[in-house]
């Protein structure tokens, strides 16, 4: 059914979802279907999506709508082109986007990857326009097979799901509740990887840090990273972490785990503590400079990057300002900043939110701004000309073969050009020491010694 067939996925969202996108890949190429890289040489599109702003939703509305008119590919064995939809707007929405999308032919969820191919496999032989979902608890979907993005790095999912229920997320709606990963079922993964090349490790979970809570509490987080550690890995990085459970053992690991890069995701969301509050967030700005405080005396050079929502029902211009001195104090290297928007079904829906749009735009601009700044004095001042860093080639510049790009410890982006005759992406994969000359905002730029 499936051979001689190709197929296209695309993602939108969290490294979450492109994780189960590496897992559908993964079970389509397993049945025979071949990956393409657009839509129009595909038999299969599949969309794996992300809810948690309106913008994704009418980024995939958008996408599948303008497809419909599409030429099917050359050599189609079935004359048309099939569209799957699934991630966290199929687990969301289910039916209602065969109603909406005239030319979608199956949605199916986050519980239930697995049902893709019979699915499709019924719009295929029966003509069926068919949603299946499956409510309740997350899992792993670590029977499916996976085709990693790239071979030397993995993401290794150790939660699934969210329990938080943080007022403005439809997350813990659309992934279920959290479910851990046995400690040996992880450290052997990550054995495996290791054995296969792989570098880099990005551990996985809406809030790793209470990793274990649905396993009386033990192990926890910290030995997942002490076990992961063992393996060898050059580098292990993870995401996300949830103030509230940043634990004094995990920040002492950014000082004894070699392996362990120093770059933390810690988001703050806000620096108003009635903000916090109405968020459901469950610290206050004072635990959470604490801990950038202790951050800091573990790992002196430690990159931080964080999430902000700009706009949360009712805040005024003080707790707005409150976030802004919290964002200049800390001088991140990385501020995700978003503006709030609202998710039906969630609490925060039903909050009174009158403070006018080009008000919030204006702020939202401010805070950008002073993100920019922040960030281009720490990248210089963090990476002095002429200090010598190992960077993870992740292949060659977008716009030229012969500069490579890749990752510095701190996760930033540095460019180097590669020696003559040479292709940067013969050095994807490796680990090169480079000498930054200069730093930029976003980027810095070395030579390759
Ligand atoms: N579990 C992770 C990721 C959550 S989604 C975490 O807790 O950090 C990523 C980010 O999207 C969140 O940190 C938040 O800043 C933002 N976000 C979530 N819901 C939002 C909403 N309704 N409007 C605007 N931003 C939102
Ligand atoms: Fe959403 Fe909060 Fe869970 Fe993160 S911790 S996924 S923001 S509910
Ligand atoms: Fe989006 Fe789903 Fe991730 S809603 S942020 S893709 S868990």
């Amino acid at each position: 059914m499936f051979e001689n067939t190709t197929f296209c996925i695309t993602t939108f969202g969290c490294q979450m979802n492109k994780h189960d996108a590496e897992r559908l890949s993964g079970l389509m190429s397993s049945l025979g279907s071949v990956p393409v890289q657009t839509n129009a040489e595909a038999d299969f599109s599949i969309f794996v999506t992300c809810c948690v702003r309106e913008k994704a939703d009418e980024r995939l509305m958008g996408t599948v709508a303008t497809m419909k008119n599409d030429p099917v590919r050359p050599g189609s064995p079935f004359g048309k082109r099939f569209v799957a939809i699934g991630g966290c707007i199929g687990q969301r929405d289910g039916q209602k986007l065969l109603d909406q999308l005239e030319n979608a032919d199956v949605v199916f969820g986050t519980h239930n990857m697995e049902a893709l191919p019979h699915l499709l496999q019924e719009a295929i032989e029966g003509g069926m326009r068919r949603a299946e979902l499956v409510d309740g608890r997350a899992e792993f979907h670590d029977d499916l097979p996976e085709d990693r993005e790239h071979p030397w790095a993995a993401w290794l999912p150790i939660t699934v799901g969210c329990n938080n229920f943080c007022t403005y997320c439809i997350v813990p709606y659309v992934r279920g509740r959290e479910l851990s990963r046995p400690i040996d079922e992880i450290a052997q993964q990550a054995q495996a990887y290791v054995d296969a090349g792989v570098k880099e490790i990005t551990l996985l979970g809406q809030n790793v840090n209470s990793y274990g809570r649905d396993l009386y509490g033990e192990p926890r987080f910290a030995q997942v990273l002490d076990v992961v550690s063992k393996t060898g890995v050059e580098r292990i990085r993870f995401a996300t972490s949830h103030p509230k459970d940043l634990t004094d053992e995990v920040i002492e690991r950014f000082a004894t785990l070699p392996n362990l890069m120093p770059a933390l995701h810690l988001p703050a969301q806000s620096g108003s503590n009635r903000i916090l509050k109405a968020m459901n967030r469950r610290y206050t700005v004072e635990h959470y400079r604490e801990l950038i405080e202790k951050l800091r005396k573990a790992c002196p050079d430690i990159a931080l990057s964080t999430d902000i929502i700009v706009g949360f029902p009712g805040e005024p211009e003080e707790d707005f300002q409150a976030t802004y001195d919290l964002v200049n104090e800390v001088g991140y290297n990385q501020v995700f900043t978003f503006i709030y928007s609202k998710r039906e079904g969630t609490p925060a829906a039903e909050m009174q939110d009158d403070t006018p749009r080009e008000v919030i735009q204006e702020r939202f601009d401010r805070l950008v701004d002073l993100v920019q700044r922040n960030a281009e004095r720490l990248n210089l001042e963090q990476n002095q000309a002429g200090v010598v860093l190992p960077v993870l080639v992740t292949g060659a510049s977008k716009n030229d073969p012969s500069i490579l790009a890749g990752k510095s410890p701190r996760n930033q982006t540095v460019h180097a050009r590669v020696p003559q005759g040479m292709s940067a992406s013969d050095y994807a994969g490796s680990i090169v020491d480079i000498r930054i000359d200069e730093a930029h905002t976003w980027y810095l730029w070395g030579t390759m010694l």
